[in-house]
């Protein structure tokens, strides 16, 4: 849903800022409210508020990122304490049922592009502490954003009130008492502020959530978030909870997978920062959803592929110099392009911050899009592991580094071939389709009849008062 470029080191460091700032704060307040701004400020990283309320280059909170969503775009707004800009003039409640319930402090509905269906889950206490954290300690930004303006029916943001009513779920958070303490934690984490089914939950036709297929994998823009459920075949049954728990701190685990595109951002700004015990918490729960198994997959895809290399059938084989030439092969390309990092094998290098392209879910999935969106945007992620970094191909037309998306059909078909799931393959307009921003354009067609079905519910929600009232009238 959420298609977000964002300068990373800025935000790092505006993170650490802000915890500094808390510190700093403590002294000064008295103790409770300290501690309550504290605990807002972790929930609002846990939450990953900034990724979504920050425009690239502009200030931490003040909005106006644009979202693409398959409806059209929706911007974020400035939720900075800001008078007239912002939040400011926001009562507590008010906040509360924005965040919790999809409605501004004018009464008009937000869109689900602010995923308030997760953030429902949040308890009463720590929205309160996310309202002190943005009142006391986020700066004040007095610029307006953008407007959001979708097209017929989805300018109608009562409409959302005929969505809410199927698929707003307004309960928070309840622990289960047959599961441990870690667990409910865990649960809490992952369906309210860390919102991982956001991403890893397919949509159903009203572009809700099909909590049926919790964490089953669903395509986010360009990049696809994996099936994470327990099935040890298409999902991360396999993993232990320690493996999970290291990928959710720094972004990797050798031999397995490695975060990019927005789960890399995820990492970055939110996931990196939480306590161990929090992130042993959401490895608890995520390691008991149920699992979901797909009948298409033979075996996982970390254990896909094995070393390999068709490079000594080429001329010479180092040095080739394949950009630019007439008709390059998959494996030229490789050569050209892939080689000097993952090595001419594939088995990456020893350190593992290369990583090997065989035992890599990015090329053993069944559906290689993220191998697709690897080539094109790369991966730059930074977390107190250090900085994971590599270019993408998929530049200007000018730029030295461009891959056609012929180009990167042969190429992602040879890797596929050589290191990975070896049925699966990619076509000129795979690429194309993951380029342009991921596939949509079908979704356009599905999502109007859907939010258009939102506005017939709000209708005859109308009819059926007008209608009663006029009954009671005449009775
Ligand atoms: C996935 C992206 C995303 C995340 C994460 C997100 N928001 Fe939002 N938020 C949005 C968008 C988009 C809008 C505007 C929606 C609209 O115009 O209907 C919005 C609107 C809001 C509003 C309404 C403000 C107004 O008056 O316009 C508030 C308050 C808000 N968000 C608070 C938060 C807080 C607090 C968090 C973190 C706990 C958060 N958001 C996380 C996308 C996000
Ligand atoms: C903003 C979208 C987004 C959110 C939120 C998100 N993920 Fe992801 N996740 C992705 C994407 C996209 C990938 C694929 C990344 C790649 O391969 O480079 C991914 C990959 C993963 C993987 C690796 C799976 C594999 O087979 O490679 C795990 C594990 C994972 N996410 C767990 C989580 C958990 C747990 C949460 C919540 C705490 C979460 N994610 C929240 C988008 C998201
Ligand atoms: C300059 C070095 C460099 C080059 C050149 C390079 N890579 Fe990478 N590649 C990396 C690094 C670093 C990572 C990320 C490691 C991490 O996340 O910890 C990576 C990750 C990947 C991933 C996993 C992405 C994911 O989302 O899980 C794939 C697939 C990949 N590379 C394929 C390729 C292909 C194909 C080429 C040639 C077009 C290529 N790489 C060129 C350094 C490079």
């Amino acid at each position: 849903m959420r298609n977000i470029r964002i300068r990373h080191g800025r935000l790092s460091a505006a993170f650490a800022g802000m915890f500094v700032a808390v510190c700093a704060h403590a002294a000064d307040a008295p103790d409770q409210t300290a501690e309550l701004i504290k605990r807002g400020a972790y929930l609002a990283t846990a939450s990953d508020c900034v990724a979504c309320h920050t425009a690239p280059g502009k200030k931490p909170f003040a909005g106006g990122l644009p979202i693409s969503t398959p409806v059209g775009t929706i911007y974020s707004t400035n939720i900075t304490p800001s008078m007239d800009s912002g939040i400011g003039r926001y009562t507590e409640e008010d906040f509360s049922r924005a965040l919790r319930l999809g409605i501004r402090r004018d009464g008009a509905n937000l869109y689900p592009a602010m995923p308030y269906t997760s953030y429902a889950r949040l308890t009463d206490v720590d929205t309160q502490a996310l309202y002190a954290y943005f009142m006391h300690e986020v700066k004040p930004v007095d610029e307006p954003g953008p407007t959001t303006s979708l097209p017929f029916p989805m300018n109608i943001r009562a409409s959302m009130k005929g969505w809410n009513l199927l698929f707003l779920d307004p309960k928070p958070y309840a622990p289960d008492p047959q599961q441990s303490v870690e667990w409910n934690r865990g649960a809490y984490l992952v369906q309210g502020p860390a919102h991982c089914s956001t991403c890893h939950t397919a949509r159903g036709f009203l572009m809700q959530e099909d909590m049926s297929r919790e964490l089953g994998g669903a395509q986010v823009g360009p990049w696809y978030a994996p099936n994470i459920t327990s099935d040890t075949v298409s999902g991360i049954g396999n993993w232990t909870k320690e493996e999970l728990a290291q990928y959710l701190h720094t972004g990797r685990v050798q031999g397995k997978a490695q975060a990019a595109g927005s789960m890399g951002e995820a990492v970055e700004h939110s996931f990196q920062y939480l306590d161990m015990a929090d992130i042993d918490a959401i490895a608890t729960y995520v390691k008991s959803v149920p699992a979901i198994r797909d009948s298409a997959d033979a075996g996982t895809r970390f254990t896909a592929g094995k070393i390999s290399s068709e490079l000594s059938t080429l001329r010479g084989a180092d040095g080739i110099q394949t950009v630019g030439e007439a008709n390059p092969s998959g494996a030229e390309l490789f050569q050209g392009s892939c080689a000097s990092c993952h090595s001419a094998h594939g088995e990456g290098s020893k350190d593992g911050y290369f990583p090997s392209l065989f035992h890599n879910s990015a090329t053993g999935a069944r559906d290689p899009n993220n191998l697709i969106a690897a080539i094109l945007y790369g991966v730059d992620r930074k977390t107190s592991a250090g900085q994971a970094f590599m270019p993408g191909f998929g530049g200007k037309p000018t730029d030295a580094m461009q891959l056609t998306n012929r180009d990167i059909a042969l190429l992602g078909n040879y890797v596929l071939k050589q290191y990975g799931r070896a049925d699966a393959t990619i076509t000129e307009e795979d690429v194309a389709e993951i380029r342009s921003g991921g596939p949509s354009s079908n979704l356009i067609a599905l999502a109007r009849g859907g939010m258009a079905a939102g506005a017939v519910v709000v209708v005859l929600i109308v009819i059926f008062f007008v209608v009663r009232r006029r009954k009671r009238r005449a009775a």
